[in-house]
This record gives C-alpha cells, sequence and structure tokens, in this order.
C-alpha cells in the first residue's frame, strides 16, 4: 500500500489515495485496520465489528473495497430496499481470481450467472414466485421422514462410540443429503457432487493464494460440468420429485423467468445454499448450547424449547455472517453518503449483536423474545426461501441429540478453525464425547418412540415464555401496586435496557406492563399495575387474586420504547402510571451522567406512584403536577421551542400524548417518542382506512375487514390460514388470487402490470378500493 501511495504522489497528486474513501473522506484508522480474513473476525465478526456498531456503524474498508454495514437498522434498511441496494453481486467472487484461473473455469465453460439471490427487479419476483411452492410448511411436510430416518441412522452409527467430531460424522453429511434429495438430484450422482460442493465457498467468498485458485477453478469447473450434465439428465425425465425437476416442468409455461441460464446456475448454487448454511448452522448451535450447559440441560428436559432455542442460535451465531449488494443510485445509509457502483458487505452477524436492537446480545438466551427479529435468513424479497426446510432440520437433528445424547459434552480445550471466507461461518470440525453406559436408550429404549413436533412458523415470531414467581408485592400509591418478580429457581433473568416491557400471560388473556425496576438487578423484574375499575380484568385480577408464591408466565422482555443514546438532552413526561417506563429512563440518564427533565403528572400526592423515590433520586431535575391541586403541566408552554438533539420521550393517558403531539408538530420530526406495546403499531392508521368486506369463493365465507385491521389478519381470524413472512409487502408470501373488486394494492412485490391485471394481490398490506373485494381461496 505504502508502494500505491508512494506512486501515487509520484505521479503529482497530493492525496494519499489508499487513505480516503470513494467519496474522498478520509478511512479511519479503525477501518483501515479492518480484516475480514483475520482471525478476529473469523471468531468473533460481532465482537470483531463492535467498534464500528459504536463509532462508525458505516465505514469503508479499504482492505475489502467495500462499505461494510454494522447497525442492525441499516443493515435491515439496506436488505429491504433491493432496487436501491442491488443483489446483483451476491454470489461475485470477492477475491478476482488470476488469469490463469479464470482460463481454468473458461475451459470448463464455467457460467455462474443470476439465481434467485442475486436477480434483480422484476425478474427476481417473476421467479420467485413462480418456484416458491415447494417451500412452503405444506410441501416440507413430504421431507420430515427422510430428514428424522437419515438423523437417526447417522447417530445410530456412533452412539457408541463415545467421543467423535459430530461435523465429519453427520453434520456436513445429512443436510447434503438432505439438499441433494430436496433439489431431485438422482442417488446416483449425489457422491460425485459433494465432492466438489465445498470448492464453490471457497471460489465466492474466500481468499485463496494464487496456487490455491487454480485448484479451486478446477474444482469448480468439474462442478458446474457435473451439474449441467445432472441437469440434463433431469430433463429427459422432469417427472421425478424435487425442486429442480419443479422448475423443468414451469419452463415450458414461463421460458423468459424460468431461463436455461437459470435452471444450471441454480443446479450449482442451489446445493450450496442448502448445504452448507444448516451444516454450519447446526454446528454453531450445538457448540453455544453445549457451552450454556444450563440451556442445553433445559432443552433436553423440554424439547419444546428446542424451535425457540434454534432461532436464538441463529441469532447468535448464524452460519452467513456478511452479505453483499451494490449501490444503484447515490445514496446514504444511516446518514452516511454512498455513492452510486458502492459494494456494501452487511453483516448480518453484527447486525444480530446490535445492542440498539437486542438487550444484552452477547448472551444466549433460549427464551428471548425478540430472536426471532434476526437477520440471518436475511429480509425482505430476497429473504431466505428455504428457511423453512434449514428450520426443520436443525430442530430435528436438536431432538434426536437431546433424546439420546443428552449427556454429551464437548471436548475441552479443542481448538475451533473456520474457513477463512467472509460469509459462511462455522467451526470445520466439532469434537464432543461421552459415556455410552449412561445412553438413555440402554436403560429405557421406549425414547427412540418418542414423536417429538416440528415448529415450522409458530415459536420463530415470539420466543417462548419463561416462569417466574411473585417475590413481593407493595403498595406503591392509592390503587397501585408494585410487583416484584423472580426466576422461580433463582437463576439470573435476562437484562433489560429502559423503556422494555414484559407479557404477562394470564389463562385467557395476557397484559403489557413496562418494567421499572432496577436494569443491573438480574435478580428480579419489577412492574407497577394500577386497579382499572373498567379495565379487561389483567389489573383487577392482579390486585385482588395476586399473592407471593404465585407463578406467572412472562414473555418478554422487549423493548419498543428505546432510549436514544446520541440525544443531547431527554424531557421525559408521564402520566399516571405512565411513569413506570420513565422512571427506569430517567434512572438511567442521571447514571450515565446525561442531561434530562422529568415532568410527571397525576391527580394527586395519594393516587401517584414512586414520588419519594423520584425526589430523592432526580430532586430538582423532577416537576410534579397534580390536578386536584390546581397545578397542570402546560405542555405548550414547554415545548414552545424546538431545541437542536433534544429529544421528549412520553408516556401517559391518550390525552395528554395528543396533546404532546399538537405541541412538537413544529419540532423535527421524531423529536417525541411515544410507547409502543408492539412494534407494528401505526401502520395501519385507522382514521385514514376504510372497511370492507372479503368474499371468499372457493368457501363460499364473506370476512369483514375492519379500518383497523389489515386482510391477513382478518381472514386469520376467521380461521383462514394465510402464509406470511414480513408482513410489510416485502416478500410476496402473503398473495392470494382476486377474482373481483379493484385492489388498492400497497406492496413493493407486485409490477406496474401485474398490478394491473388486478388478479392477486398482498393480504399483508393491500386493501380493497371499494366495499368488497372476491378472492379465490
Ligand atoms: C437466500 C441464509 C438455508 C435456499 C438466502 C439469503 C440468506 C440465506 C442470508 C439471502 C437473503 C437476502 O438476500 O435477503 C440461509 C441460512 C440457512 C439457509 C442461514 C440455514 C440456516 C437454506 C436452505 C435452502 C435455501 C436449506 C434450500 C434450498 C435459499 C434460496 C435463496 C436463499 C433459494 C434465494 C431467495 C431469493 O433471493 O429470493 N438464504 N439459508 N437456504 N436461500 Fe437460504
Ligand atoms: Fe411479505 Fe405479505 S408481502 S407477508
Amino acid at each position: 500500500n505504502a508502494a500505491t501511495a508512494a506512486s501515487a504522489r509520484a505521479g503529482g497528486c497530493p492525496v494519499d489515495h489508499s487513505r480516503l474513501d470513494p467519496t474522498g473522506r478520509p478511512v479511519s484508522a479503525d477501518a483501515a485496520a479492518f480484516d475480514p480474513f483475520g482471525p478476529a473476525y473469523l471468531e468473533d465478526p460481532a465482537g470483531a465489528l463492535r467498534w464500528a456498531r459504536e463509532k462508525e456503524p458505516v465505514f469503508y474498508s479499504p482492505e475489502l473495497g467495500y462499505w461494510v454495514v454494522t447497525r442492525y437498522e441499516d443493515v435491515k434498511a439496506v436488505f429491504r430496499d433491493n432496487v436501491t441496494f442491488s443483489p446483483s453481486i451476491a454470489l461475485e467472487k470477492i477475491t478476482p481470481f488470476s488469469d490463469e484461473a479464470n482460463a481454468v473455469l473458461k475451459a470448463h465453460g464455467y457460467a455462474m450467472n443470476r439465481t434467485l439471490v442475486n436477480e434483480d427487479e422484476p425478474a427476481h419476483m417473476l421467479r420467485r414466485r413462480a418456484l416458491q411452492e415447494p417451500f412452503t410448511p405444506e410441501q416440507l411436510a413430504h421431507h420430515e421422514e427422510l430428514v428424522r430416518r437419515l438423523v437417526r441412522e447417522h447417530v445410530d452409527r456412533f452412539i457408541d462410540a463415545g467421543k467423535v467430531d459430530l461435523v465429519s460424522e453427520m453434520l456436513f453429511e445429512v443436510p447434503l443429503t438432505v439438499a441433494l434429495h430436496f433439489l431431485g438430484v438422482p442417488e446416483e450422482d449425489m457422491a460425485t457432487l459433494r465432492r466438489y460442493s465445498v470448492a464453490h465457498t471457497v471460489n465466492t467468498w474466500g481468499r485463496p493464494s494464487p496456487e490455491e485458485q487454480v485448484a479451486v477453478a478446477e474444482a469448480v469447473g468439474k462442478f458446474w460440468q457435473y451439474s449441467g450434465e445432472v441437469l440434463e439428465k433431469m430433463r429427459r425425465d422432469p417427472s421425478g420429485p424435487g425442486w429442480m425437476p419443479y422448475g423443468i416442468r414451469k419452463q415450458p409455461q414461463m421460458p423468459d423467468v424460468i431461463t436455461d441460464s437459470y435452471l444450471h446456475s441454480m443446479m450449482m448454487a442451489g446445493i450450496v445454499a442448502a448445504h452448507e448454511t444448516t451444516a454450519l448452522a447446526t454446528t454453531n448451535a450445538l457448540r453455544l448450547l453445549l457451552e450454556n450447559r444450563g440451556q442445553w440441560e433445559e432443552i433436553c428436559a423440554d424439547p419444546s424449547l428446542i424451535p425457540a432455542a434454534v432461532e436464538e442460535c441463529l441469532r447468535f451465531s448464524g452460519p452467513i455472517v456478511a452479505w453483499r449488494r451494490i449501490a444503484t443510485a447515490d445514496t446514504e445509509i444511516g446518514g452516511v453518503p454512498i455513492p452510486k457502483g458502492a459494494k456494501l458487505l452487511i453483516v448480518q452477524a453484527s447486525a444480530n449483536h446490535d445492542e440498539r436492537q437486542f438487550d444484552d446480545p452477547d448472551a444466549l438466551d433460549i427464551r428471548r423474545d425478540t430472536a426471532g427479529g434476526h437477520l440471518s435468513f436475511g429480509y425482505g424479497s430476497h429473504q431466505c426461501l428455504g428457511k423453512h426446510l434449514a428450520r426443520m432440520e436443525m430442530q430435528i437433528m436438536l431432538q434426536e441429540f437431546t433424546t439420546r445424547l443428552p449427556h454429551m459434552r464437548l471436548v475441552p480445550d479443542q481448538e475451533f478453525t473456520y474457513l477463512p471466507n467472509t460469509s459462511f461461518r462455522g467451526p470445520e470440525h466439532l469434537w464432543v464425547q461421552w459415556d455410552p453406559e449412561q445412553n438413555p436408550e440402554r436403560t429405557d429404549p421406549s425414547i427412540l418412540d418418542r414423536r417429538l413436533e416440528v415448529d415450522l412458523r409458530g415459536s420463530t415470531r415470539r420466543g417462548v415464555p419463561r416462569t417466574v414467581t411473585v417475590r413481593r408485592i407493595d403498595r406503591e400509591a392509592d390503587g397501585i401496586v408494585r410487583i416484584t418478580l423472580a426466576d422461580p429457581d433463582g437463576r439470573l433473568l435476562p437484562k433489560w435496557s429502559p423503556g422494555s416491557h414484559v407479557d404477562l400471560l394470564f389463562d385467557e388473556y395476557s397484559r403489557q406492563y413496562s418494567l421499572c425496576g432496577d436494569p443491573d438487578d438480574r435478580s428480579c423484574y419489577q412492574i407497577a399495575v394500577r386497579k382499572e375499575t373498567d379495565g379487561r380484568g389483567g389489573s383487577r385480577y392482579v390486585h385482588e387474586r395476586l399473592a407471593v408464591g404465585d407463578v406467572l408466565r412472562l414473555r418478554g422482555p422487549r423493548n419498543h420504547f428505546r432510549l436514544d443514546p446520541d440525544a443531547r438532552r431527554y424531557v421525559f413526561v408521564a402520566g399516571g402510571i405512565g411513569i413506570t417506563p420513565i422512571i427506569a429512563m430517567a434512572d438511567h440518564a442521571r447514571r450515565t451522567g446525561r442531561d434530562y427533565e422529568i415532568h410527571y403528572c397525576g391527580r394527586s400526592t395519594d393516587t401517584m406512584a414512586f414520588l419519594d423515590r423520584l425526589a430523592r433520586d432526580h430532586g430538582d431535575r423532577l416537576t410534579v403536577y397534580r390536578s386536584a391541586e390546581g397545578t397542570r403541566l402546560d405542555v405548550a408552554a414547554l415545548l414552545a421551542e424546538p431545541a437542536e438533539g433534544v429529544l421528549v420521550y412520553a408516556c401517559g393517558p391518550q390525552r395528554l400524548l395528543d396533546a404532546l403531539e399538537e405541541a412538537t408538530r413544529h419540532w423535527p420530526e421524531d423529536a417525541l417518542r411515544v410507547e409502543h406495546f408492539t412494534s407494528d403499531a401505526g401502520t395501519l392508521d385507522p382514521t385514514k382506512e376504510h372497511a370492507f368486506d372479503v368474499r371468499l369463493s372457493e368457501s363460499g365465507v364473506t370476512v369483514h375487514v375492519p379500518a383497523d385491521q389489515t386482510v391477513l389478519a382478518a381472514l386469520r381470524s376467521a380461521g383462514v390460514d394465510v402464509p406470511s413472512d414480513c408482513e410489510e409487502g416485502l416478500c410476496g408470501t402473503c398473495e392470494v388470487p382476486v377474482a373481483e373488486g379493484e385492489v388498492d394494492h400497497r406492496d413493493l412485490v407486485l409490477t406496474k402490470a401485474e398490478r394491473a391485471r388486478g388478479d392477486r394481490m398482498m393480504t399483508c398490506c393491500s386493501r380493497a378500493c371499494g366495499k368488497a373485494l372476491t378472492l379465490r381461496i
């Protein structure tokens, strides 16, 4: 680099180009030092980018020639907009090959091109929709037996050995065999394809030396050729099972969408997409769970926790740590200008450990309520099509291990090694050991007959509840009690951040309460509950029936009311019981030395919770307004002057929130933050929508869609199950055919021409223009 810089200067240019990003701004020392092939990144990609999430969330890496995106919101935003950020480079070689290696590829006629993952719109969505049916949970159910049988046969082979490398005995092999079956590869071709598939990863995401490049090119070239031969065989008789024959059968109806080039490229890329991802994901998950022994024992004791454990492991240690996009226009990400043509490395591993999104992100918590929000499967219209298949395999493998080898442990002091590359991550070996004498099936063979279910949807959206006991109930003010909850076995509860809430689950309903204790005290959670005389029962139950020692189920914590750490000053406004999240925020602001003020309104001293604690801890930063005494908060006066960097956090009755909304109209957008208990609250504004009916022509049912509900939600409440994923109009999963009526299309999936045809709609967001629609379901 020094030589390049010197020659640049010798050429007359005064600046050191090796240290400037393509927009001409200097590259920081940390950014210049970032090495995506180095040991720190390979061992712990999220940890290696912690500095970036904190200081420079979007940076240019001169080493890679890519912009690196590290925060959750930014990574998701890039995934979401696949037009500005095209995926066309997703499978490009990250390290360009030497001429010699390229010649080898050429000699084999290598022509890997667009598949799905690297295809632009509108071709991508047309192809994805044409080919997605075999990936639905219903269709995948056909593969469950095969997966179980394969897993069991492999475990049978080593169950009495006492010590194995799980990767070489099983974790590599099973997902590969499943992948080949899923694709429809004939048995007799499996062995050959197996041999070649590894080379593809190094070819695409690795940094092979020039000598290695020739060998890699040789293997990739053969892989390509052989994939072509297998495809030809399938073409001769495309009646067989599998996703590739399915595509071949569809080709005559849509030759422009399912092209020959697509089929050949997918034949090869599909094996990698389905195989290595799942193999590495399972290896990472087993390692993590065995390292967190307490949680391993929990899933052994209660296998219904497995789907949630899989999701948390995918968040914590996904097999794909980074993905790629290219900017198709000048744009920005997280406020950083990004020029047209910029290549982006979007690091899911870093996003999945972003403390702005996941509390205590470096702790494994199989009951983490927000784990399903991980980005390991990508997001938006390209989100992994195979995720249900991957989940099925991972769940079945964990079911088998927890049933038959609950006593296995990691071999101590083993060193984990990784294939150096930017994107795929998992140890190359995973040594475990156990005492075969203790194998449960030796004393109780009936465990082998146990039938466990696979859960492809349920637990992935929300975590599984945890059990807590009521440790104390304290009267906090008239009609308000403070409840202290703790783990029944005295275990620590997960950390949380100010603004978080939990859901308490009662028999038939759940209620949300903000946490108001000390976030650093992991021995308990505290909530405050006001008795609502006309409430829906939750508060009455808590006040009248709840007793110390009772056991409750709780979901969370989750946080949709986060303090923005970048604010210069916070104005906290609370009305009544709305003080609960605010007190935790104010405590945090005080502890971290931030500038803030608290305005707390209520009826009278007797009815206001936490007054003493607030006065003690927050002194003159606190102003209290008691309407019974005639002191009222003048919201308009308080917020008359918008101020740079000031954020208003408010929680309280709707009247107060409306007044704040009004008073901050002339403030920068987003200056007022109010509590939401669900993340999608506010996406449908019922005041701007109208209600309508959907008639279902196949079943003859009519479903009413109220102004505050999506078609998808209304169909589901009527018992009509329509699959969905993103629920934001991005992925195309919730599509249904439309027979009659004009659709108000709001998705980003359909092309203009498709919208004009009016024969389909995305139920998660699109609505009716008029009073009714008829759907062909
Ligand atoms: C796409 C991850 C397993 C098939 C993707 C993407 C990621 C991913 C990150 C790109 C998403 C985006 O651009 O937004 C994973 C992980 C897996 C896994 C972590 C295992 C744990 C599988 C399996 C299959 C599969 C088993 C089965 C064939 C696909 C396909 C796409 C894709 C076809 C392209 C979708 C499109 O662009 O529309 N996957 N994958 N994946 N994956 Fe997976
Ligand atoms: Fe993704 Fe509707 S478009 S669920």
